[in-house]
């Protein structure tokens, strides 16, 4: 396999097996495959797909202006690779495009012996590698069966169910799949809203919900909602997928909109903990990044309540054991390397991302570092019982 990228110093690092990106398992699978000979890295699309059968493009689709995805790479990507591809290569996108890009994509390459397949990709950031190994499905979609079929073929040692569908649907697929996960996120922070309101515990309602397989178990845990590269900017792309096809999916609008509510919500509770004047206060803020076990900064919900309190005049500091500061989206935030600094002399800790180490933090030494007496969970990951104990007041999501 080679893989191929325009930025020099990325593909010098992984040449040496130096993984950019905090994900686990990755980088192991580069050295191995490196040690083995079967994977190489080198600069350029064109060095990559002139001997190749298959070509992969795995290019960003970035929010456009009007929220629309930015095709921009991926025809960069086809125009760049068009002249030299072998007669009868597939090319086969996994990038997430709007629907009706895999003939976008073929238009560009203006090549009739070559196939162009979709093969969306579903993996979550922080579990790559496993979901990549053990996928629920594989799609490939495509107008030519017999490329699909031999995308297909790469896939034989997966066990997972393979589904070959028109390109049109396999695009479609991909960012409903998405937009269902961001509704269910919003469906289930707008439950534990009701909760905090009717005195119920989203924990348990959560439970007794999941058992029904309908439901599941997963995707349901309330927090300060949704972010990352993905969920935002695929919902909103959706939205207007439907728009410039004449249907006005205004249920999505409302997903987007309880998600930002949210964000609104999670900030308005630390400023509740702050008492009336909160302009020079501090907070202590644990976890930066949209999701624990990564290091991405991307949409991260955290970043967007950290805003919302730094435009209330309150003085944040935050830890998160991925990330070193300053972070430009937030250049006031005071980014701590480690979590008892975050919290020295605040009046309130937040948590903000799930990471597992939150759970295990000296609650004492917390308590002796702080000058106020209240904790914000916005994930319910610490143990309330424990801080009540200790003076404190605890505020979770949805109980
Ligand atoms: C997502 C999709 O899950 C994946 O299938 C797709 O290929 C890319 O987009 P990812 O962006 O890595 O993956 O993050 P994900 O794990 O889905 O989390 C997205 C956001 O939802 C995060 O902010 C996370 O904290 C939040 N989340 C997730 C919750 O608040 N509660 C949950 O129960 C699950």
């Amino acid at each position: 396999m080679i893989c191929a990228d325009i930025d020099e110093e990325k593909v010098d690092r992984l040449c040496r097996g130096e993984v950019p990106i905090v994900e686990h398992g990755l980088e192991r699978l580069v050295v191995e495959g490196l040690a083995s000979g079967k994977l190489r890295f080198v600069l350029g699309a064109a060095t990559a797909s002139k001997d190749s059968e298959f070509h992969y493009l795995c290019v960003p689709t970035p929010q456009g202006q009007d929220g629309s995805a930015d095709l921009s790479y991926l025809q960069a990507a086809a125009s760049e690779i068009a002249p030299v591809l072998p007669t009868r290569s597939v090319v086969v996108n996994k990038s997430t495009v709007p629907v009706g890009s895999t003939e976008v994509v073929g238009r560009v390459l203006g090549r009739s012996d070559v196939s162009v397949v979709s093969n969306p990709e579903f993996l979550r950031e922080g579990t790559a590698v496993a979901d990549f190994l053990t996928p629920d499905r594989v799609v490939i979609g495509s107008s030519d069966q017999e490329a699909a079929i031999r995308v297909a073929g790469l896939y034989t040692k997966v066990r997972a169910p393979i589904m070959v569908t028109d390109p049109i649907s396999a695009e479609t697929i991909k960012y409903a799949a998405n937009a269902f996960l961001a509704s269910k996120l919003s469906f289930i922070n707008a439950v534990a809203n009701l909760c905090e309101a009717v005195g119920a515990d989203i924990n348990d309602v959560v439970l007794g919900m999941g058992y029904d397989h309908r439901i599941g178990k997963e995707f349901l845990h309330p927090g300060p909602c949704w972010g990352g590269s993905c969920f935002p900017k695929d919902t909103l792309a959706l939205a207007r997928i439907a728009e410039d096809a004449g249907y006005d999916f205004s249920f999505l609008r409302e997903v987007l909109r309880v998600n930002d509510e949210q964000f609104d919500r999670t900030a308005q509770k630390v400023i509740d903990a702050l008492g009336d004047d909160v302009k020079g206060k501090r907070v202590g803020v644990w976890g930066l990044t949209f999701k624990a076990g990564i290091d991405d900064l991307r949409q991260s919900p955290s970043l967007e309540v950290i805003s919302r309190l730094i435009a209330a005049g309150i003085e944040v500091h935050g830890y998160d054991p991925a990330v070193k500061g300053p972070i430009s989206e937030v250049p006031a935030l005071n980014v701590c390397s480690d979590p008892y600094a975050a919290v020295k002399e605040a009046e309130v800790l937040v948590v903000l991302t799930e990471w597992d180490e939150f759970r295990w933090l000296d609650l004492d030494q917390v308590s002796t570092q702080m000058a106020g007496r209240a904790v914000v969970d916005a994930r319910n990951i610490l143990d309330g019982h424990a801080l009540r104990r200790r003076g404190f007041s605890y505020r979770g999501a949805g109980r």
